[in-house]
């Protein structure tokens, strides 16, 4: 979590600084700050706690010039979210300014050494800790920054991607990263650093990816030189990034969340773009094609991921187990690596990430690594750490996301793991080629089918009036369409702070049934499955005790249209894909009542699109 943003060149910092923080701020939004020097032996720093807009408040009238500057939008890890804590943190004196995306984890004990050293305190963070231990590091030993940084970042333990301004030295900004990301940008007017591309990407589109402990010195003639911590210069080949100014904008929606959730029909185009080919026989996915023998070797694939990466999985292990008979296990990254799992050669695991910088999943792909697992990473984010750190993979190429709540990235995973899962069936020989041909018909027709579901819009917004107060709510689904009801709780969770679980249907009776009163909306997808006739039953036991049911039927069933008090038809698609069709009425729903209650939609609170932290 948290962003960091910085500027060296010709153009005045400020202005790219602060449209970069709006970019960045779905990585964190509890404070924002901002550093510029625009001039030797002058930093001035500007702090505020809340989201940019509220910094940008706060700095009008103020001295903003300077070409060189750096800037941070935070979450909060240590210290609660108050202007002292914003990042940039300066030492003491004021002769260095630091912003950090990370955690420094032994920031106590370097606190304890710095303090006897005379060194006082402005705030509650560790990032403070390290930018006093350069500048204790620098003066000591009458360093250069680049120097101090590097034999600072050798006492540190934790994560991290900073950039550092010394006023000493205006020519030149100081970064570097280790397991949080840094992406620096190559401009004819000078060089850009940021977490991810985003607030780049207009600027320039060649960027340089740092690895970890490496640091980089960026100077202001747009020359820059990347070391090692024990100073050995790294070469890294600039990249050209592709990526769509549009999607990075709201296009018209009130929210990202809306346009995201709009954009699915031609997300998942893309995303099956040169994979699904023409003729409607084969699926090419150049990592399955590359590594087959690997993944024919394995004797079981283990999914890692958290959040809705993990609800994805678990329609990844129905189809991966269906169509390729290889038993699947799906785990929360975050238990896996502190349990000490079985796992070893004979595994594939497959990390799913939108991010690709998800500290447990970054850390149990780590785990299953060292046991000689060979890794298989399904993430959204060209270039991201969990991209780097897998022996191979598919990107979900649905573009940008920049809602918290995730939605198009869910259906471009389950899409990747149906493809992944139908051509790796192909290399097997598992399936025929009628099953082949019908399934990928199927697996093309989900755009449309799912621009159908975006036409009932307006009444999934009158039905969200209804219950846009109401304080729980169950959502139920068997089968592939048991993920779609954990994801769908999950959806109105985060962003209408409504309570709401999701359970297969059929254990109702084992428990959560208790529940069921006239207060209690149940959200059922009862789409037209082999359990079909097993869900009307559980939708009349609902029933018999008072509960309100909102229903997602197939089109034309007017069985439990009858008993539903709302109902939402989706067009028939076949039961391993319907979960791509099935998930878009929910995130609807979800929406409609968070934007009804008057909710920040995109920043919902507590939360940030990238968890770097465990
Ligand atoms: O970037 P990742 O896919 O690794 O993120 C995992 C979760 O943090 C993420 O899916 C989270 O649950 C979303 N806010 C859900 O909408």
């Amino acid at each position: 979590m948290c962003g960091i943003v910085g500027y060296i060149g010709r153009k005045q910092a400020y202005p790219i600084l602060i449209e970069g923080l709006k970019r960045l701020e779905y990585r964190g939004y509890d404070s924002a700050g901002v550093a510029l020097m625009p001039a030797k032996n002058i930093i001035n720093v500007y702090k505020s706690a809340g989201k940019v807009k509220q910094l940008e408040a706060a700095v009008a009238g103020c001295d903003v010039a300077g070409c060189a500057g750096i800037a941070h939008t935070r979450w909060a890890t240590h210290g609660e979210p108050n202007k002292e804590n914003s990042h940039p943190h300066c030492s003491m004196g004021g002769r260095l300014a630091l912003v950090h995306n990370g955690i420094i984890e032994n920031y106590a004990v370097l606190k304890e050494k710095l303090t006897a050293e005379g060194y006082a305190f402005a705030s509650d963070t560790d990032t403070e800790v390290l930018v006093q231990l350069i500048d204790y590091i620098q003066k000591k030993g009458n360093y250069n920054l680049v120097t101090a940084v590097q034999l600072a970042l050798k006492e540190v333990v934790g994560a991290y991607a900073i950039a550092v301004m010394d006023r000493e030295n205006p020519e030149m900004i100081v970064a570097a990263r280790k397991s949080s990301p840094l992406v620096i940008g190559l401009a004819d007017d000078g060089l850009y650093l940021a977490s991810d591309a985003t607030p780049i990407i207009e600027h320039t589109n060649r960027m340089v990816y740092p690895d970890d402990e490496e640091v980089a010195a960026l100077y202001k003639d747009g020359s820059y030189r990347i070391m090692n911590l024990e100073n050995v210069e790294c070469c890294h080949e600039a990249q050209t990034v592709a990526l769509n100014i549009g999607q990075l904008q709201k296009g018209g929606f009130p929210h990202f969340m809306i346009k995201e959730i709009y954009d699915q029909p031609e997300c998942l185009a893309d995303c099956m773009r040169g994979r699904v080919m023409a003729d409607m026989n084969r699926i090419v996915i150049s990592a399955v094609n590359n590594y087959k023998d690997v993944l024919m070797r394995a004797k079981r694939f283990i999914i890692v991921a958290c959040g809705t990466s993990w609800h994805a999985g678990l329609i990844g292990k129905q189809l991966i187990e269906s169509f390729c008979r290889i038993p699947v296990e799906v785990e929360y990254a975050s238990e896996f690596r502190y349990r000490n799992p079985v796992v070893g050669k004979d595994d594939v695991v497959i990390a799913i990430s939108q991010s690709g910088e998800t500290a447990d999943t970054l850390a149990a792909i780590e785990l299953a690594r060292e046991r000689g697992a060979f890794i298989y990473g399904i993430c959204n984010v060209v270039g991201s750490s969990i991209a780097r750190a897998t022996d191979t993979g598919s990107y979900i190429h649905v573009g940008p996301e920049i809602g918290v709540a995730s939605t198009k990235a869910f259906t471009g995973q389950v899409t990747v793991l149906a493809m992944f899962a139908l051509a790796l069936a192909q290399v097997q020989g598992k399936i025929s080629g009628e099953q082949m041909k019908e399934t990928i018909e199927e697996l093309v027709s989900v755009p449309d089918k799912i621009r159908e579901v975006l036409k009932q819009d307006d009444y999934i917004n009158n039905m969200a009036k209804v219950f846009t107060y109401a304080h729980n709510f169950i959502y139920l689904g068997r089968g592939y369409a048991f993920p779609v009801a954990l994801e769908g709780a999950l959806k109105l969770k985060e962003i209408s702070y409504i309570h709401a679980e999701g359970y297969p249907a059929a254990e109702m009776k084992h428990g959560p049934i208790a529940l069921i009163d006239m207060n209690m909306p149940v959200v059922v997808i009862a789409t037209k499955s082999p359990l079909y006739e097993k869900v009307v039953s559980n939708i009349q036991e609902i029933k018999a005790r008072g509960g309100k049911i909102l229903a997602v039927i197939t089109e034309g069933d007017t069985v439990i249209k009858e008993m539903a008090d709302y109902s939402i038809e989706v067009p028939e698609t076949m039961e391993c894909l319907e979960s791509l069709v099935t998930s878009v009425p929910l995130q609807l729903l979800a929406y409609h009542i968070a934007a009804n209650k008057g909710l920040d939609v995109d920043k919902p609170r507590n939360l940030a699109k990238s968890v770097t932290v465990e």
